[in-house]
């Protein structure tokens, strides 16, 4: 089969890393162009890298002698070379949101892990397992850009995939109501290492830069419907929560507490959750975990070490189920926040965007 061409804008970042890695022998896509900001723009891929490289897996070969573009001034190169780009970017969200839709706009789609676009009514914030048809409003958004195939679609904040997809089997068949979440999330969901970061050696940081208004906002708009050209945030269920940066490398754990207008029973929950299967799994895509939500009943897990890479770190994984005094019940939930969170999300997402024909092979 021929590969899509795809292009990484962002290739040096930590996100970039992941995106690197996760092209190497993929079945579908080959990278072609990567980009950066103009400091590392006209150095070749391994120069660039060099001393920032942090995944245990070496730099793949194919990729250290590739030249870097300049993300900002060579959007028509990159565009006009590529089916499609992945944005991974650290700009302001102005800069961003003007980048994204540049490259859009230039015929070529984006799928971004930035926030910038995610409340841009017509851009679908997509969990692939979750809420697959707000693609459709990809339609909408191309007649306000006036393009036949540039579009944008974002994946949602890392820290929401170890609540929602959870939380979605039992939310309109049991009426969720309240959620209330508190997350404790990894140095690498800012970027940072122990070696960047020695402050967060043996320490908790009870702050996330605008964590918690993502954590309770963007899952009303993945659970959203579209009306006319636009998705609408849902209305409910109510989510109140409390980010909290904790010391480990990856894996965001979420403590959830949920209540229902009708109270299902634990064996319930417990077999949806185990059972549920989204539109990835029925098309068998590559990136797609085989059990998307796994549950495990030893009360001592999930376990950020133990379990963070489930399925290749695109599956959640889910524990300790039990009644609650104030809540119905609580759960705890955990995702890989650099893959399944960003980089293999986003990946999983364009794999969606391709089979349904959103992206086409030039
Ligand atoms: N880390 C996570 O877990 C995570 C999860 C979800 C979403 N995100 C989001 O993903 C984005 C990237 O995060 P990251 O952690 O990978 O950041 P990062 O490690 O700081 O990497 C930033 C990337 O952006 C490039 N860049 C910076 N300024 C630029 C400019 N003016 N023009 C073009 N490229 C520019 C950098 O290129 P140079 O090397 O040339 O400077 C680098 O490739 C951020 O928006 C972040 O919020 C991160």
């Amino acid at each position: 089969m021929k590969k899509y061409k795809v292009g990484l804008i962002g290739a040096t970042g930590m996100v970039g890393q992941r995106f690197v890695s996760l092209m190497e022998n993929h079945p579908w896509f080959e990278l072609a162009a990567v980009a950066a900001s103009s400091r590392s723009a006209g150095k070749k891929y391994e120069e660039a890298i060099s001393g920032r490289w942090q995944l245990r897996e070496p730099v793949p070969e194919s990729l250290k002698k590739l030249t870097l573009l300049s993300a900002e001034s060579d959007v028509s190169a990159i565009a006009s070379s590529v089916d499609f780009v992945f944005s991974a970017v650290d700009m302001k969200k102005e800069e961003i949101k003007a980048l994204e839709a540049a490259y859009a706009k230039a015929e070529c789609p984006v799928i971004s892990n930035n926030s910038a676009h995610r409340w841009t009514p017509d851009v679908p914030m997509v969990i692939p397992e979750v809420n697959p048809e707000h693609a459709h409003v990809i339609e909408s958004q191309r007649k306000r850009l006036r393009t036949k195939c540039g579009f944008i679609a974002v994946k949602s904040n890392c820290s929401i995939q170890s609540y929602v997809p959870a939380l979605h089997p039992l939310k309109d068949r049991f009426g969720l109501a309240r959620v209330l979440v508190c997350t404790y999330q990894a140095i690498s969901g800012a970027g940072k290492t122990f070696e960047s970061w020695p402050e967060m050696v043996d320490n908790v940081i009870p702050h996330i830069g605008g964590e918690e208004e993502k954590s309770e906002q963007e899952p009303l708009k993945i659970w959203g419907e579209i009306i006319g050209d636009e998705i609408a945030p849902a209305v409910s269920p109510q989510v109140t929560s409390q980010c909290v940066r904790i010391p480990v490398t990856d894996g965001h754990m979420a403590a959830v507490f949920m209540a229902f207008r009708k109270k299902p029973p634990i064996d319930e929950i417990k077999h949806l959750w185990n059972s549920f299967k989204g539109r990835p799994q029925e098309l068998d895509l590559p990136s797609a975990p085989k059990q998307f939500l796994h549950y495990f009943e030893d009360e001592t897990r999930p376990q950020t070490g133990l379990d963070r890479m489930l399925e290749g770190g695109m599956a959640v994984s889910l524990g300790r189920l039990r009644p609650d005094t104030q809540y119905d019940y609580r759960f705890i939930g955990l995702s890989h926040n650099t893959l399944r969170g960003a980089a293999g999300g986003a990946v999983l997402l364009a794999e969606l965007l391709c089979a349904d024909g959103y992206i086409q092979k030039r």
